[in-house]
C-alpha cells in the first residue's frame, strides 16, 4: 500500500472505529466484575489464551465489544458477555481498560525463534513474489506496538502470544476457507480486510515467533 493510500484508508478508519467516543472509565469499573476471571486484574489476562485488555486503544476496545454484540466479531463467550451492555457501558467499560497498564511480556531474546519473529516484525516477508509477500507490522503497529489508536490500528505490546497466534490463524483462516471450502472459525471484524491479507501468507512457525516477539515488545 503506498503512503497515500494508507493515510486515506486511515481516516476512514477513523471515523469507522469511533475513537472519539469518550466513555467513563469510573462507570466502566463498576461493571467489569464479571470480566475479571478471564481478563485478569485490571485486564492483565493471566492465562495465555485469554488477552490482556489493559492499556489498549478505547476506540480498539469500543470497536470489539460492539462486533461480538453484532456478531462481526464471532466468539460464543464474548457473545454472552457483551449481551446485557447497553453500549453506553461498553463505552465506560473501553475507557476504563484503556486507562490500566499492561503488565510487561518478557521473551528469550536473540534465539532462532526471536530472531525469526522480528524479522517478520520489522521486515514482513519481501523476498517472495507478490502474492507471497507479508506486510511489516512495524507499517501499522509501530516500533514498539504501541499501535496508531487514531487510525484503528491497536496495540500489541506485551501481549499474551497464545491469543495473538489465535487472532493471527482466525485472521488467515478466511483464505483457508474460500480456498478449500472448509468453514473453520475465522475472524474478519478488520476494516478492508488489512489483517486478512497480512495473515494469510503467515505459515505457523512464522505465527509462533512473530507472536513470541510481541510478547516480549515494550
Ligand atoms: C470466560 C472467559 C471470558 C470472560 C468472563 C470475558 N471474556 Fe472477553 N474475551 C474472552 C476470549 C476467549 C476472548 C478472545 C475471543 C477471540 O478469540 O476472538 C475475549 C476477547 C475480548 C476482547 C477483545 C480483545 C482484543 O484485543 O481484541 C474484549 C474487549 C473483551 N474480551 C472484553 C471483555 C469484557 C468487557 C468482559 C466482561 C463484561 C469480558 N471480556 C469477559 C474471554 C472472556
Ligand atoms: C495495513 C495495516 C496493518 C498491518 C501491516 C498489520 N496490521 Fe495487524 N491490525 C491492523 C488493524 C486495522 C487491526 C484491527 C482489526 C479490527 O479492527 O478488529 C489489526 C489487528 C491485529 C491483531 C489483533 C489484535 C487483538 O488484540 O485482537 C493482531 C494480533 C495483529 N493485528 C497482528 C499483526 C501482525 C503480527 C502483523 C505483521 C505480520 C500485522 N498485524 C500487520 C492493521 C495492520
Amino acid at each position: 500500500m503506498n503512503k497515500l493510500a494508507l493515510a486515506f484508508t486511515a481516516v476512514l478508519a477513523l471515523i469507522s472505529t469511533n475513537v472519539f467516543a469518550l466513555g467513563n472509565a469510573a462507570s466502566g469499573q463498576e461493571k467489569i466484575e464479571t470480566c475479571t476471571g478471564c481478563h485478569g486484574p485490571q485486564g492483565n489476562a493471566i492465562v495465555p489464551i485469554y488477552p490482556k485488555l489493559a492499556g489498549q486503544s478505547e476506540g480498539y476496545l469500543l470497536k470489539q465489544l460492539r462486533d461480538f454484540k453484532s456478531g462481526a466479531r464471532k466468539d460464543g463467550i464474548m457473545l454472552g458477555m457483551v449481551a446485557p451492555l447497553s453500549d453506553a457501558d461498553m463505552a465506560n467499560i473501553a475507557a476504563y481498560y484503556a486507562a490500566q497498564t499492561v503488565t510487561k511480556g518478557v521473551t528469550t531474546k536473540d534465539d532462532a525463534v526471536f530472531v525469526l519473529g522480528q524479522k517478520i516484525y520489522r521486515g514482513g516477508r519481501k523476498h517472495l513474489p507478490d502474492h507471497r509477500q507479508v506486510t511489516a507490522c512495524i507499517a501499522c503497529h509501530g516500533p514498539k506496538g504501541k499501535g496508531i489508536p487514531t487510525a484503528g490500528f491497536p496495540s500489541l505490546a506485551s501481549q499474551n502470544a497464545a491469543y495473538t497466534a489465535k487472532q493471527l490463524k482466525a485472521f488467515r483462516q478466511d483464505a483457508l476457507n474460500a480456498q478449500t471450502g472448509a468453514t473453520a472459525h475465522v475472524r474478519t471484524n478488520d476494516y478492508e480486510s488489512m489483517m486478512r491479507r497480512v495473515a494469510k501468507n503467515l505459515t505457523n512457525e512464522e505465527i509462533n515467533a512473530v507472536s513470541q516477539y510481541i510478547f516480549g515488545l515494550n
